[in-house]
């Protein structure tokens, strides 16, 4: 057998993310890492990793397909990501059971209704800010990007108002890679108290939400039960991460990306450009989740340039270093709101495409609009706040956003 190279340590702060992608695609289309300890797979190429994320022989189920599971789940700080029962982490028929059940939820139909609740929270958050006095500086990170996808998410499942804030720092620390297993463990308990007390309010006192939903399909007894207790509980915990952190991020980086590039701003004031166009550019640029931690080959699968990724060898969906694949896009470090192509996997690719992504969109789009449209003047004021990336190999954003909304 030959040797294996030693695997790439990637570093868990994420201090520079753009160099270490650039070194993980300068290692192949595929090169072994390790993430908090654990060996895998990263996959930079877009073509290799769409093909893998469509292959039938790659499954994001741990506890079937990853010898390594019964470890991370005692000792790696990221155990939640793999230990989760929904369909996130499902393989196969339980995989289209589990996103069946949520995904009427996300239909354009549903999305479109949802508008005119996104654009009243946009303008609620945006008359609060507007108290700022000129030459103050405003976190929007804190006061804009966060409060708009926790209040959206809030609405959808039914989180009351003014609780929704509660998960925050929970699921912050979700995505932090700087925690020690014992710190996540603890974070982990908290975030399931929390749903715990959540699910009772609402058998309590249902509604039309989609908490609400979701457990009446658990009931005991139910015609049909489709969810079990823990996948109820998880599924409910996953529309609470997936919509949190991942559009703050968004929201983050399209509004430091145009108050740093005027020149891309003039392209949407101008009319050569869109919203749409800005925030499709930004998820190929800077998407809001870096790695995907896990799959799992389910056999042996060769590799284009004759290596094999082994049945139960853990692979990294390394989306951000292959949105900027020099293969796939000219001058891919550049942002460029006017590229024709803006391809990016930014929401993944095949069966676990984001449900959210419309909605995400969106979001994104109306609060850029109204953002700028209120706020023409805007600047960058990196003196007034920590601008440095946020400790994590997969949320993609900064610790602070300090702007002078009006100089
Ligand atoms: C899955 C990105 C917003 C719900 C995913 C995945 C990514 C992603 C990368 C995993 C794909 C994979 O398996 O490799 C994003 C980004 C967002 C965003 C960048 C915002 C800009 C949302 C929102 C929701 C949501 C707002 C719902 C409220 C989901 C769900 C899945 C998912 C349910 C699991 C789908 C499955 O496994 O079948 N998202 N997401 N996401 N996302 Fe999002």
């Amino acid at each position: 057998m030959t040797q294996r190279p030693a695997p790439y340590v990637l570093d868990p702060a994420a201090r520079d993310a753009d160099a270490e992608h650039e070194l993980l695609r300068a290692r192949g289309s595929a090169t072994r890492i390790d993430i908090l300890g654990v060996e895998a797979w990263s996959v930079t190429d877009p073509v290799l990793l769409k093909a893998l994320l469509t292959s039938p022989h790659v499954s994001k189920d741990a506890r079937r397909h990853w010898p390594g599971f019964d470890d991370a789940v005692r000792t790696w700080p990221l155990a939640l990501w793999v230990a989760a029962t929904n369909m996130f982490t499902a393989y196969g028929g339980d995989h289209r059971r589990l996103r069946r059940i949520v995904a009427p939820a996300f239909s354009a139909r549903r999305v479109a209704a949802l508008r005119p609740t996104v654009e009243g929270i946009v303008e609620r958050l945006l008359d609060g800010m507007e108290a700022a006095a000129p030459g103050d500086v405003t976190d929007v990170r804190e006061l804009f990007a966060y409060p708009l996808p926790i209040a959206v998410i809030g609405t959808l499942l039914g989180v009351p108002d003014g609780r929704a804030g509660e998960f925050r720092g929970l699921v912050n620390d979700v995505f932090a890679t700087t925690l020690t297993p014992e710190e996540a463990a603890a974070n982990t308990e908290q975030l399931y108290a929390m749903l715990d007390a959540l699910v009772a309010a609402k058998r309590a006192d249902p509604g039309e939400d989609m908490a609400s939903v979701l457990i009446a399909l658990g009931e005991e007894g139910a015609d049909g039960r489709t969810l079990t207790e823990e996948e109820l509980r998880d599924t409910l915990l996953l529309m609470i991460n997936a919509g949190y952190e991942t559009t703050v991020n968004l929201i983050d980086q399209a509004v430091t990306t145009l108050l740093t590039r005027p020149g891309q701003l003039a392209h949407v004031r101008e009319g050569r450009a869109s919203w749409a166009d800005v925030v499709e550019e930004t998820l190929r640029h800077s998407p809001p989740v870096k790695h995907l931690p896990l799959r799992y080959a389910v056999t042996d699968i060769p590799l284009p340039d004759g290596r094999t990724i082994a049945e139960g060898e853990a692979i990294l969906a390394s989306y951000a270093a292959a949105n900027r694949h020099p293969g796939w896009h000219d001058d891919p470090d550049v942002f460029d709101v006017t590229r024709i192509t803006k391809e990016h996997l930014a929401f993944g690719h095949g069966i676990h495409f984001c449900l959210g992504a419309a909605l995400a969109r969106m979001e994104a789009e109306i609060a850029l609009g109204a953002f700028f449209g209120r706020f023409p003047d805007a600047e960058l004021a990196p003196e007034g706040g920590d601008m440095r990336p946020v400790p994590s190999l997969i949320s993609n954003g900064h610790r602070s956003l300090p702007v002078r909304l009006r100089p």
